[in-house]
């Protein structure tokens, strides 16, 4: 049976408890309105501890001005149930107030340079400040041994890698590999916005990955590489913000490099911002 904690002190006696034990404590932090994606990240993060705490809360430092903060969809009866099913042991539901004792004004905030300015940081500014602010907060309340996260934020698990290292946090941290729809959509909670007509386009983006990797395979220069995809994009109905082709560190490589590659993908068809990314 899942145990639902709203109080800091309940989940620290929970945690300790375990811990005298001798157990090791698993993390998944998330926004809630979960699927298929999140599920995996409890499985993966069973598989590495004895215990796992998954978090719910929509965090209000990590998005901008005009983004989707209020209309960001809330299913707290679904995700509990979903949870259980996963094997989650603790579902931590922190409030606003308690996630933010002195208000989000004057909260302290972590920034990580150089990883969070690039493309998703370049477009949405201020984000990974705000992701960096609450993933510390929850790595504090909870103390987990590991922490999952998903690979659809490619950067996202950049950025809180370098965190962990540069703040030395006693974590490890495990990356769930991306959950697709069978047209090769990355699932993700957005994806509810998108309307019926949208829906199926919206898988050109996986598409459009698929053929940047064959593109950089053939030899093709990564700038025209990414041109064509930012021009096949928009061809189909996206607003791209950006088509990219990157080292794992999200630096730039050079053509032909023999080094691993990253696809990403960042585009907005609608009203619906969505991202994916491809390794290769
Ligand atoms: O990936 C997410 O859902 C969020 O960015 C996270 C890590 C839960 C922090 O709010």
């Amino acid at each position: 049976m899942i145990e639902t904690i709203t109080e800091l002190d309940a989940l620290r006696a929970r945690v300790n408890g375990w811990k005298r034990e001798g157990l090791r404590v698993g993390f998944v932090p998330t926004m809630g309105n979960l699927h298929a994606g999140h599920y995996s990240l409890v499985m993966l993060a069973r598989q590495y501890a004895d215990r796992v705490v998954s978090s719910v809360f929509v965090n209000p430092t990590q998005f901008g001005p005009n983004e989707d903060f209020t209309r960001y969809p809330r299913t707290p009866e679904a995700d509990t149930t979903g949870l259980e099913g996963a094997g989650c042991d603790v579902l931590w539901l922190p409030t606003v107030e308690s996630m933010y004792p002195f208000g989000v004004e004057l909260a302290a905030r972590i920034n990580v340079p150089g990883v969070s300015s690039v493309l998703e940081g370049a477009h949405r500014p201020g984000h990974f400040d705000g992701v960096c602010t609450v993933v510390t907060r929850l790595f504090n309340q909870v103390q987990p041994d590991v922490a999952a996260f998903g690979k659809k934020d490619f950067q996202q698990l950049a950025v809180i890698r370098q965190m962990v290292t540069d703040l030395a946090f006693p974590i490890e941290i495990l990356g769930g590999s991306i959950v697709r729809e069978s047209d090769g959509l990355a699932m993700s909670s957005r994806n509810q916005y998108l309307s019926a007509e949208e829906r199926p386009i919206a898988a050109e983006i996986r598409r459009t990955l698929l053929a940047m990797r064959a593109a950089v395979a053939s030899g093709q220069p990564r700038l025209e590489v990414e041109a064509e995809a930012s021009r096949r994009l928009a061809a189909a109905g996206f607003a791209v913000d950006y088509a990219a082709v990157r080292r794992p560190d999200l630096s730039e490589p050079e053509d032909g490099e023999k080094s691993a590659r990253v696809a990403l993908i960042a585009a907005k068809l609608g009203r619906t911002r969505l991202i994916d990314n491809l390794e290769f």
